[in-house]
């Protein structure tokens, strides 16, 4: 339940809310200023684009008006250029060197994930983060046993066996993303979420790698759920390893044509 307020001294009358409110929470109304219509505090979902795009600054949401908001310069806007680079140059990073990734980088990076989509706005993301060379180490070995146990990749099961960890790639960091299983869309919620901190990650010096094996066993293999030890109802719906690249590209390497149709 949401509390929704217009105070009309403010109000503009422009109906950018009525045009904006993903549910037509707002109705123009003859005398000039919307009106808000019945039942919409439970319909809302709290996504605070009234309050975020009202000129005059007219709307409250939980009794949170623009001054709870930061403000959106768009002289910091990354230019068309930069964000074609940015994501062309973008690789899953699986050699890291050894050094720690540090917790505040790591707060940062996981704080900037609050302003990913989710459906509804249900924000239903919780993460773990392992920085534990051991822990992540134990949790490698525990897909393995998975692996062994299903008869699955034998040869990366080799390599674990011969020091070389394919799993978690000796990455100094994995961060896991988990939700209830109640939630609408958490499979989208949390990869969409993960996605932003990979994206994200060469700002702050890192590289990450989806860590799909992990990903895997820990939706499936009882003594690996046992260890992560989710609230009641979660489940594991993303994970990703970060930490410094040991070595830069140097190359944006081709990919697949354009595989679209336009109707
Ligand atoms: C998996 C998923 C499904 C969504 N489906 C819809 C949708 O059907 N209609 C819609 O208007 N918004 C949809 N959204 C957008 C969310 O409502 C939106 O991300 C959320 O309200 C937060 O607002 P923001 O993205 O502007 O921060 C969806 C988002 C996600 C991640
Ligand atoms: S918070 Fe979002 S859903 Fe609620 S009234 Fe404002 S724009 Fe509409």
């Amino acid at each position: 339940m949401h509390q929704i307020q217009i105070t009309p001294e403010k109000c503009l009358q422009d109906g950018i809310c009525v045009q904006t409110c993903p549910f037509g929470l707002f109705r123009d109304h003859p005398d000039g200023i919307p009106e808000i219509v019945d039942g919409a505090g439970e319909l809302c979902i709290g996504c605070g684009h009234c309050v975020a795009i009202c000129p005059g600054e007219a709307i409250s949401l939980d009794g949170q008006g623009p001054e709870w908001c930061d403000p959106v310069d768009r002289t910091w806007a990354p230019s068309k250029e930069q964000i074609l680079y940015h994501f062309r140059s973008r690789r899953s990073i699986r050699v890291y060197k050894e050094e720690a990734v540090d917790r505040p980088t790591l707060e940062s990076l996981l704080d900037l994930a609050r302003w990913a989509p989710s459906a509804r706005n249900g924000q239903p993301v919780h993460w773990i983060v392992f920085q534990d060379h051991e822990a992540i180490h134990n949790l490698a070995r525990l897909v393995v046993d998975w692996m062994r146990h299903k008869n699955l990749l034998p040869e990366i099961v080799h390599a674990f066996d011969n020091g070389k960890d394919m799993i978690n790639r000796h990455a100094p960091c994995l961060v896991v993303a988990h939700a209830s299983e109640q939630a609408l869309k958490p499979v989208e919620d949390c990869s969409i979420a993960l996605a932003h901190i990979e994206a994200a990650a060469p700002a702050f010096g890192l590289g990450g790698c989806w860590a799909g094996f992990f990903m895997t066993a820990a939706q499936q293999y009882q003594p690996l759920v046992d260890v992560l030890d989710l609230p009641q109802g979660h489940r594991v719906y993303g994970a990703l390893m970060l930490g410094v690249p040991r070595f830069s590209y140097r190359r944006i390497p081709p990919r697949q044509e354009l595989q679209v149709q336009w109707r």
